[in-house]
């Protein structure tokens, strides 16, 4: 291992380290098991020509999955057991037809390299790049693939990524949920309901009740009840394959609790690539908000984020500004002179 990473590694500094060279040959040179996250978008089979080549130059698609997933083994080693990897990558054509590298390198990663796909996140770039072809749609996605090692144990924080839950407030002595839900209109059509018997009704009242008291004490977030014959359930009616389903046939309602720190993220993001100043020295620097979530979700405060693909140092700087230790890699000395700042 070079001299300066080893230094970097043992220091426990919080300053983030850049590093010219190959990726492959950079990770062959660290110890396993001394990364927690990599995040990173590789160069996309022949899109680009960076300041110093590599990656993606490849004449023939099976050269280029070759050299990535070389890259990716290497990555699979110096992650620790609980880490985790976020891979950006985006298609290509050839002769019109849409290749699907993204799912070809998923799939490989999974069949040859056990990696585990945790979520296939879609980057809806809400306004996209331009696109003059008369015969196919317009590209506005990408996607970022979630891999672990370990199906169980990978360090994951899912409370560092919810969305701040709604006040709940009081008006008139009646406890009022964010998104307006107060409990009358639920409790009049209890009360007026021809398909809950009077036993059913008792019951349902008393589950209002008591999840109103939950809402007014901060244990949920929100709520939804959902009445036989009242509101449109989203789960099967085959109550052998819907718990849902079964509870409403047997009791006539249920209850949805929403978590008291705030909704679960969807696995569908809008982000607008960023158009800012790294743009004049390098074609793709992704956006730092990109990077937030899998950081602040998969890699504990003060763990190694690494990305052997840095560019202009996008992750790097996001794992600093989140209290990570950020570990760049790249072949082009200009653009990490930029990462550098
Ligand atoms: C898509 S860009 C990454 C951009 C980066 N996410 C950012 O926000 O700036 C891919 C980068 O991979 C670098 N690269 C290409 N081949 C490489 C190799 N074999 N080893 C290390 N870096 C390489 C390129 O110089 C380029 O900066």
């Amino acid at each position: 291992m070079s001299q300066p990473i080893a230094r970097w590694l043992e220091e426990d500094t919080a300053e983030p380290l850049y590093v010219r060279g190959d990726a492959r040959a950079i990770l062959a040179g660290l110890p396993a098991a001394c990364v927690d996250l990599c995040m990173t978008s590789p160069p996309y089979w022949g899109h680009r020509r960076y300041a110093a080549g590599g990656l993606g130059e490849e004449p023939g698609l099976g050269d280029y999955l070759d050299g990535l997933l070389a890259v990716l083994a290497e990555v699979r080693r110096v992650l620790r057991p609980t880490g985790s990897l976020w891979l950006n990558l985006g298609d290509s054509y050839r002769q019109k037809a849409l290749q699907g590298v993204p799912w070809r390198v998923a799939i490989a990663l999974m069949d040859q390299q056990r990696w585990i796909l945790r979520n296939d996140v879609i980057w809806h770039k809400v306004k996209g790049g331009p696109d003059n072809a008369r015969d196919k749609l317009r590209p506005m996605h990408e996607h970022l693939f979630h891999f672990v090692k370990q199906r169980k144990g990978y360090f994951y924080d899912d409370d560092a990524i919810r969305s701040p839950p709604g006040e709940t407030r009081v008006e008139e002595g009646g406890v009022i949920s964010a998104t307006g839900v107060r409990g009358v209109r639920y409790r009049r059509q209890i009360r007026r309901s021809n398909a809950l018997s009077g036993e059913e009704k008792a019951a349902a009242e008393a589950a209002l009740d008591a999840t109103l008291a939950d809402l007014a004490a901060g244990r949920i977030g929100d709520f939804r009840m959902v009445i036989r014959k009242q509101q449109r359930a989203t789960h099967s009616d085959a109550e052998a394959v819907s718990g849902r389903a079964r509870e409403l046939a047997e009791r006539g309602f249920y209850v949805l609790p929403y978590h008291p720190k705030g909704a679960k993220l969807g696995d569908v993001w809008d982000i607008v690539p960023e158009d800012t100043h790294r743009r004049t020295v390098h074609f793709a620097p992704y956006p730092e908000a990109l990077c937030r979530v899998p950081i602040l979700a998969t890699c504990p405060p003060g763990g190694v984020v690494l990305d052997p693909f840095c560019g202009t140092g996008t992750t790097v700087r996001v794992a600093q500004a989140l209290g990570r230790r950020g570990l760049g890699v790249d072949l082009a000395e200009a653009y990490l002179a930029l990462a550098r700042g």
